[in-house]
């Protein structure tokens, strides 16, 4: 892997208080980059940072909340003046769902889509004429699965996914010129908080471990599979275990999937 792709850049990452995020700014601090770290928990967000192996000069603590689509540019700004500039922006932050459509509270499908859609749009309007001024610039986007098609129980989560696939493919065309690269991240079960932190109908805490994510990848090896992806500027990427078939299916043979989901177990 080309490590030195990241040696001494400016990466930004939102979600970086846990789970994927906090794998991956661990597995960039070693790779010598220069670190942006969001989330709204500030207190995880410092636990994060002492325990990285590199020099703390070199890693921000900036405290933002993505649902706060309205504040993201001036969160912008100030990301942009930590360093004076982001080569590298990670859309990680996201909050999933436990609910079906018919239950779901349309202000938490709302709160879904801010947190995991509109939050990145915001950050990366005000971020792009700065990439296109210093002629590069990287966007890694964590998709999921959920991103390439739907299943019960995560209607609203896989519309925010769905979206950023939409946007930041044709942020990928618009760019070209710019020497703009897009990353998508398509995520399979990843061992994290993710089903504890996802929304039940009524914006309650689902609140529990699932099977699919306590059998799920380490973050860690999700993580070094991200930046393996990233420094080779793939275009997308697909990380898991076999639920990552699903995408394919979806792609070759989607009466296959129309047929397999029903019947399939799926955490709600
Ligand atoms: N784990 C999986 O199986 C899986 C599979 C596919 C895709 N993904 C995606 O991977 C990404 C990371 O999730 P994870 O698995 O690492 O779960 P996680 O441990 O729950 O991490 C989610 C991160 O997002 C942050 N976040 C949530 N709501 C936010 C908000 N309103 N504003 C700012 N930050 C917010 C959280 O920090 P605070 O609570 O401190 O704000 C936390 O750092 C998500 O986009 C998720 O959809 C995960």
């Amino acid at each position: 892997m080309n490590k030195d792709y990241f040696n001494g850049k400016v990466v930004w990452i939102t979600g970086a208080s846990s789970g994927i995020g906090e794998a991956l700014a661990f597995t960039l601090a070693t790779f010598g980059a220069r670190l942006i770290l969001s989330a709204r928990s500030i207190d995880k967000l410092e636990a994060v940072r002492r325990n990285l192996p590199c020099d703390k000069e070199n890693v921000k603590i900036l405290p933002l909340d993505l649902s706060s689509t309205l504040e993201l540019p001036s969160r912008t700004k100030e990301a942009l003046a930590a360093f004076g500039r982001v080569d590298i922006m990670i859309h990680n932050g996201g909050v999933s769902q436990r609910s079906r459509a018919i239950d779901t509270k349309m202000e938490i499908t709302e709160t879904i889509m801010s947190t995991n859609f509109f939050g990145a749009v915001a950050i990366t309007k005000e971020l792009l004429p700065s990439m296109v001024r210093q002629g590069s610039g990287h966007f890694v986007v964590i998709s999921s699965v959920m991103g390439k098609f739907g299943a019960q129980y995560r209607s609203s989560y896989a519309a925010s996914k769905h979206a950023l696939h939409g946007y930041f493919d044709s942020i990928r065309m618009e760019h070209v010129g710019d020497n703009i690269r897009v990353t998508m991240v398509v995520p399979g079960y990843i061992r994290t908080n993710v089903s504890a932190n996802a929304f039940e109908a009524d914006g309650s805490k689902h609140g529990r471990l699932d099977a699919g994510q306590a059998r799920g990848m380490s973050p860690e090896i999700c993580a070094k599979k991200i930046v393996k992806a990233v420094a080779a500027r793939k275009p997308e990427v697909l990380v898991g275990g076999f639920e990552v078939m699903g995408v394919l299916a979806k792609r070759w043979c989607p009466a296959l999937l129309n047929w397999i989901l029903p019947r399939t177990h799926v955490d709600g």
